[in-house]
C-alpha cells in the first residue's frame, strides 16, 4: 500500500490485549484500569483474517504488541497461525520480558522470529520503582533463555527519564560489548497519561551522542526504522536512537496501528481511529478499511507546534 505522501506501508503494528502484568509510570495507571469486556476485544481470528488481508495487500512486517502480548490467551496459536501466511517476511514481538523465560522457546517454536524487550532499568530497586513491582532478574533471565532460543536480533528498548534512569546509558551501552544485541535508547513521548509530565522528564537523545562521543553512526540512511544505528568502537552490539521529538521520522513511516479493541490507528500522535467492526457492520470490506486508513496517514505529527494536544489513550491500549 502507498499513502498520499509516497510512503510505503509494510508494517502492521497488533496490539493484542490492553493488558498487562506490570504498570510502567508513563504507560498504565496502577489502578483504575476498567477491563474491557471480552466482546470488545478482538477475537483471534478476527485478528488473523485483519493480518491475512494486510499480507493481500503488501504488508511483510507484523509485530504483536500489547499491553504485555504474552498475557493475551491463544497468543500461542495466534502465533502458529500468522507464522503460516504465505508473503510474511519478519514476524515479531515486543514484550516486558516477564514472561520470556516460560515461553521464549515455545514461541521461536511456534514461528516467531524475534523479540523486542522493554527494560528501563538495570538496578533491582530502580526497576522495580519504574515498573511498579517489576522483577528485574526475571526479565534478565527471560533474556538469556530468548537469546539462547534465537529470538534474534534481540532489541532492548529504553525509555530514557532525566533524572531516573539516565545515569544507566553507560551500562546499557557495555551490554552490547560482547554481545549481538541492539540496545535502543527511546525518547519519553508526551501519550496518554505521560503527556502531563513527560516534559519534565523528557531526555532529547543528543544526550546520549554528547555523553558518549565514541559512538560511531551506522546505516543512518535507512529511513523507515525509528532507530538510528550506533556502535562503540569494536563493540559486537549495537546502540539504537528513537527519536520521534527532536528528530521526527515521520518522512521514513511505513506503518499502521491495529489496538486490541478493533481501532485502526494511522498514526500514533492522532486521536483519529477507524472502527474496524463498525465500518465492517456498514458494509466495508476488510480490504477497503485497510485501503482506507492508509489513505487517512497524515504527512507528519505535530508535536512541535503550540497547539498540539497529546493523544488521550494510554500506551498499553496502543502497544508503541
Ligand atoms: P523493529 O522492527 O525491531 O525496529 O521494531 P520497532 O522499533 O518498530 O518496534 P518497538 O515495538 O520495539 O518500538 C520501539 C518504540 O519506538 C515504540 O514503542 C515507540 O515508542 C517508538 N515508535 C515506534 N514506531 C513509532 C512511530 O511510528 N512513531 C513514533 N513517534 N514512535 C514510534
Ligand atoms: N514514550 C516513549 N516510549 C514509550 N513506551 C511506552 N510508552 C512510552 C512513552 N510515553 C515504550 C515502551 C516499550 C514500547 C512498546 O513503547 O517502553 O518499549
Ligand atoms: Fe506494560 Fe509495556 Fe506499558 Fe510497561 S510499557 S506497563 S510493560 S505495556
Amino acid at each position: 500500500m502507498i499513502d498520499k505522501f509516497a510512503r510505503k506501508i509494510n508494517y502492521m503494528r497488533i496490539s493484542v490485549t490492553d493488558r498487562c502484568n506490570l504498570r510502567c509510570e508513563y504507560c498504565m495507571p496502577v489502578v483504575g484500569v476498567p477491563k474491557k469486556a471480552h466482546n470488545e476485544i478482538l477475537r483471534l481470528e478476527e485478528i488473523e483474517s485483519i493480518v491475512v488481508e494486510g499480507i493481500n495487500l503488501g504488508i511483510d512486517k507484523v509485530r504483536l504488541t500489547g499491553g504485555e502480548p504474552l498475557v493475551r490467551k491463544g497468543i500461542m496459536g495466534l502465533i502458529s497461525n500468522i507464522a503460516k501466511i504465505k508473503g510474511l517476511k519478519d514476524l515479531s514481538l515486543t514484550t516486558n520480558g516477564v514472561l520470556l523465560k516460560k515461553y521464549a522457546k515455545e514461541l521461536k517454536d511456534r514461528g516467531l522470529k524475534r523479540v523486542n524487550v522493554s527494560i528501563d532499568s538495570l538496578n533491582d530497586k530502580t526497576y522495580e520503582k519504574i515498573t511498579k513491582g517489576g522483577n528485574l532478574k526475571k526479565v534478565l533471565e527471560g533474556i538469556e533463555v530468548a537469546k539462547k532460543a534465537g529470538l534474534t536480533p534481540l532489541k532492548l528498548n529504553v525509555v530514557l527519564m532525566k533524572g531516573i534512569n539516565d545515569h544507566e546509558i553507560g551500562d546499557f551501552i557495555e551490554l552490547t560489548r560482547n554481545e549481538e544485541i541492539e540496545v535502543r535508547f527511546i525518547e519519553l513521548m508526551p501519550i496518554g497519561q505521560a503527556s502531563g509530565w513527560s516534559n519534565e522528564y523528557h531526555l532529547p537523545n543528543t544526550a546520549v551522542k554528547e555523553r558518549f562521543k565514541e559512538l560511531v553512526p551506522i546505516d543512518l540512511e535507512n529511513k523507515s526504522i525509528p532507530a538510528k544505528k550506533y556502535r562503540m568502537p569494536s563493540f559486537k552490539g549495537t546502540v539504537g536512537l528513537i527519536n520521534p521529538l527532536s528528530e521526527c521520522f515521520c518522512d521514513g513511516c511505513n506503518r499502521i496501528r491495529i489496538t486490541a479493541d478493533g481501532k485502526i490507528k494511522p498514526c500514533l500522535h492522532s486521536n483519529y481511529e477507524l472502527d474496524i467492526r463498525e465500518l465492517r457492520k456498514e458494509g466495508l470490506s476488510m480490504r477497503e478499511i485497510l485501503i482506507m486508513s492508509v489513505s487517512e496517514k497524515p504527512e507528519k505529527h505535530s508535536i512541535a507546534d503550540k497547539e498540539f494536544k497529546p493523544i488521550t489513550r494510554n500506551m498499553h491500549r496502543i502497544g508503541g
